[in-house]
């Protein structure tokens, strides 16, 4: 069979190339088609981000506006997609409903299945941006029984989400633009993060000529583990836990490095960064900044500055250069805006859906595109004899 290279958590093997983001983990780099990621979140709106990634180029303002223009076309979701609504439990985990919902997708959208035909690929693109937060916003309000509130297609997309996931029938909504900063900031720093678990698991399927939705849901579901997306959920799940327990970061640095204890520091360590990781730099500020202007204050927020002080001087996170990654703070700025925490890796998964997208666009551009098929290293019985079952 030839000799084969084993790389369990391919830590070392690269999957493809790819022309989207540059990582440099030693450093602290992020960038998406060259552009500093801290260059994109002071000053874009996620739409822009959304088309950069997806076409390779920041758009004109032309651009922009015939994208935003098709993207809102498409917010609604198909009257017959709410029934799913009624048949999905009241506490079901609002990332199995967004993966279900959006594989449901292919079903109603037959017409832009094909990943060769350029033209539905670009019509399945823009159903997927345009739904993805409607899908989400229902499954919030299903949550709790509240009647859906249909996408209002003059707002910006981060004021649009935020409408149909606050607002009642009953009362005048009124969306406050620090909330939709925070928001439009989050979204931009989550949107790609090149050959991570998602998006790996996004081209595998792909790689098969599995249709758009089918792949996304798939990356959806990657994203929902805890040790990928859902450490944010995580996270302020410990966070709480500690201040329950009295707020000893101290005790609970040990019990992490306790290998017997299972127990992990949520948000901290990451496969490539090494030394920070900058989407967690920009989001602190973002945190303070924003708690500051709001004057909120966050308990959880001074315990997670607590903890990241009490491991970053510790000799076990040191020597391991285990650094808060972009999970550690995001779920403080969720709350403030009133997001709960069962949402927080759906909005992951809204802010990663163009990077989805663009790694499974550029891998259907490749010439040299092959489905994805590892090996394995067999650790199993050799050839035995069979036996009849009456001999068992
Ligand atoms: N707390 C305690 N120890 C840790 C942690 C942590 N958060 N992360 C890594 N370690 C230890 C690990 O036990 C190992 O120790 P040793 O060398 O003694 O066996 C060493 O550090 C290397 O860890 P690893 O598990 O081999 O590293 P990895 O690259 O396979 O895993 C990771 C990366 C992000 C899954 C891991 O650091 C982790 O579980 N972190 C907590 C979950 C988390 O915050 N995930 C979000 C990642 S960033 C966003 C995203 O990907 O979605």
């Amino acid at each position: 069979t030839g000799y084969i290279t084993l790389d369990e958590g391919y830590v070392n093997t690269g999957s493809t190339t790819s022309a989207i983001t540059y990582l440099d983990g030693e450093a602290g780099i992020l960038r998406y088609r060259g552009y500093p990621i801290e260059e994109l979140a002071a000053n874009c709106d996620f739409v822009e981000v959304m088309y950069l990634l997806i076409y390779g180029e920041l758009p004109t303002e032309e651009q922009l506006t015939n994208f935003r223009n098709s993207i809102r076309r498409h917010t609604m979701l198909h009257e017959d997609m709410r029934s799913f609504y009624d048949g999905f439990p009241r506490d079901a985990h609002p990332m199995a409903i967004l993966s279900s919902v959006v594989s449901a997708l292919s079903t109603f959208y037959q017409d832009s299945l094909d990943p060769h035909d350029p033209q539905q690929v670009e019509v399945s693109i823009h159903r997927l941006l345009a739904k993805l937060p409607t899908i989400a916003a229902y499954s919030y309000k299903k949550s709790f029984g509240q009647p859906f509130i249909y996408p209002q297609n003059d707002l910006s997309y981060c004021e649009n989400f935020l409408q149909m996931m606050f607002a009642v029938p009953s009362e005048p909504f009124h969306v406050d633009p620090d909330f939709v900063d925070a928001l439009n900031l989050l979204l931009i720093v989550h949107a790609d993060h090149e050959q991570n678990c998602s998006t790996s698991t996004v081209r595998m399927v792909g790689s098969a000529d599995a249709n758009l939705f089918a792949s996304i849901s798939a990356g959806i579901s990657a994203l929902w583990g805890p040790l990928h997306g859902g450490a944010n959920e995580a996270v302020v799940n410990m966070l709480e836990e500690i201040i329950e327990n009295g707020g000893d970061v101290d005790k609970y640095v040990e019990l992490a490095k306790d290998k017997q204890s299972k127990v992990r520091l949520m948000g901290f360590g990451h496969r490539v960064y090494k030394n920070f990781d900058p989407r967690a730099t920009i989001i602190k500020k973002a945190c303070d900044r924003l708690l500051d202007k709001l004057d909120i204050k966050d308990p959880l927020f001074d315990v997670a500055q607590k903890l990241e002080h009490a491991a970053l001087n510790d000799e076990y996170f040191v020597q391991r250069k285990l650094y808060p990654n972009v999970d550690f703070y995001s779920g403080v700025i969720y709350r403030a805006i009133g997001i709960p925490v069962q949402m927080f890796t759906v909005l992951f998964a809204m802010g990663r859906l163009p990077g989805w997208i663009a790694h499974w666009k550029e891998m259907h551009g490749s010439k040299t595109k092959r489905i994805c098929r590892p090996r394995q290293v067999y650790t199993g019985e050799t050839k035995r004899e069979f036996i009849p079952i009456e001999k068992r």
